[in-house]
């Protein structure tokens, strides 16, 4: 099975590489990645200040990670005179060089690492939401590099198609989406206490509670600039993630969070099943499912669904579950269709998929 995904110049042996965060954090957190096969390696985001980070900062339960931590607390100079050179020597694959945050910032950092990063990645979760000042950003970039610019996308802003546009039209490359959801809040109900948060009391979540915002803000990226790149980030955790992410437009991913929360040998686990996940959804490489377009086929008037009989467990979910009241156990399971609403709620629902609603 082809993994390999190119595109801006660049060839990955396979699309999924670790987004900015902790995990990639110095050389040898790096080095742990590109070993675990990631197919391109992206830094913590390199900032021209010291970052103020409260402590603890970062909680993780199944569904999320919530975060105050901000950009590297390493010094620009310590990535200069350290951990890039020790990288470098052994590194065989895209290295994306993540930098924050202004357009002063930049003037600073891309030229101090335009010689070691293959591609720069550009956080701007911290410089608002006017998008004359990430198009001048990105024109400062582009005074000093020639490599491939992503832009990374936050949640908070409010417009992704305005941002693709404005940061195409200045000269970037494409999209880094998404960075994580916020301000958030995390309380400690036992405490009266907030644990986790900065100091006006917020973190910023991130994990598989984002992953359907995530495929939307990529989706629509894609579908307003079909020309830039887009590379999808927010929530994935397993290799049909993955594909779901190629299939809304990207053409690669990152993964952070799912790794805090399952262990960072889960960039080897997906690497491994990838293959086997393509082909059990009628792929033959990573490239077909980047250039297969999504089918949206809505309608506004369907079946009411029906039971298959033989898969019922008679577990009553269904019926609790049924916002219009329309099903009921009468010997069976039985759908009222005039108070059905042709929700699709229960078909979601059914842990044995013993209901379908024929199209
Ligand atoms: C603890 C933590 C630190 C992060 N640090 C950065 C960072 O330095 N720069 C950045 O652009 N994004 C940062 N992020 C955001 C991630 O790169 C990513 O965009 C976001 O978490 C969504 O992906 P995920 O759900 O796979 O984690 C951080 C996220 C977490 C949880």
């Amino acid at each position: 099975m082809k993994l390999k995904t190119t595109f801006d110049g660049m060839t990955l042996n396979n699309p999924l590489m670790p987004a900015a965060g902790p995990l990639v954090g110095d050389d040898k957190k790096m080095a742990f990645l590109r070993d675990a096969g990631c197919g391109a390696i992206v830094s913590k985001t390199i900032s021209t200040k010291d970052p103020h980070i409260p402590r603890p900062c970062i909680f993780g339960d199944k569904h999320q990670v919530m975060n105050s931590e901000l950009w590297s607390e390493h010094a620009m100079t310590r990535w200069r005179d350290d951990f890039f050179p020790r990288y470098i020597k052994n590194n065989d694959r895209p290295l994306i060089v993540s930098v924050g945050y202004s357009e002063g910032d930049m003037e600073t950092l891309i030229p101090m690492f335009d010689e070691v990063a293959d591609a720069f990645e550009v956080s701007t979760h911290y410089v608002g939401t006017d998008l004359s000042v990430i198009a001048n950003t990105v024109k400062t970039i582009r005074k000093h590099t020639d490599k491939p610019v992503y832009m990374k996308i936050s949640p908070h802003l409010p417009d992704p198609e305005g941002f693709a546009r404005v940061i195409k039209e200045a000269g970037a490359n494409g999209i880094v989406a998404i960075n994580s959801l916020g301000p958030t809040m995390k309380i400690d109900l036992a405490g009266r206490r907030i644990v986790y948060g900065n100091e006006e009391g917020y973190v910023w979540t991130s994990g598989p509670v984002i992953k359907p915002l995530a495929l939307a803000v990529v989706h629509k990226i894609k579908t307003a600039e079909p020309d830039l790149t887009v590379i999808g980030v927010g929530g994935i955790a397993s290799a049909d993630d993955v594909i779901e992410f190629l299939l809304a437009g990207a053409s690669a991913v990152q993964m952070l969070s799912a790794a805090m929360i399952k262990g960072k040998q889960l960039y080897k686990k997906i690497l491994d099943d990838l293959p086997g996940a393509l082909e059990k959804h009628g792929f033959s490489s990573v490239e077909d499912a980047i250039n297969t377009r999504l089918v949206n086929d809505v309608v506004y008037h369907a079946n009411t669904p029906t039971l298959i009989e033989e898969k019922c467990i008679e577990c009553m979910l269904c019926v609790k579950v049924c916002p219009y009241h329309a099903i009921e156990f009468k010997d069976k399971i039985t759908f009222d269709s005039e108070r059905c609403f042709q929700c699709g709620l229960c078909v979601a629902q059914c842990p044995t998929d013993a209901i379908e609603m024929k199209p």
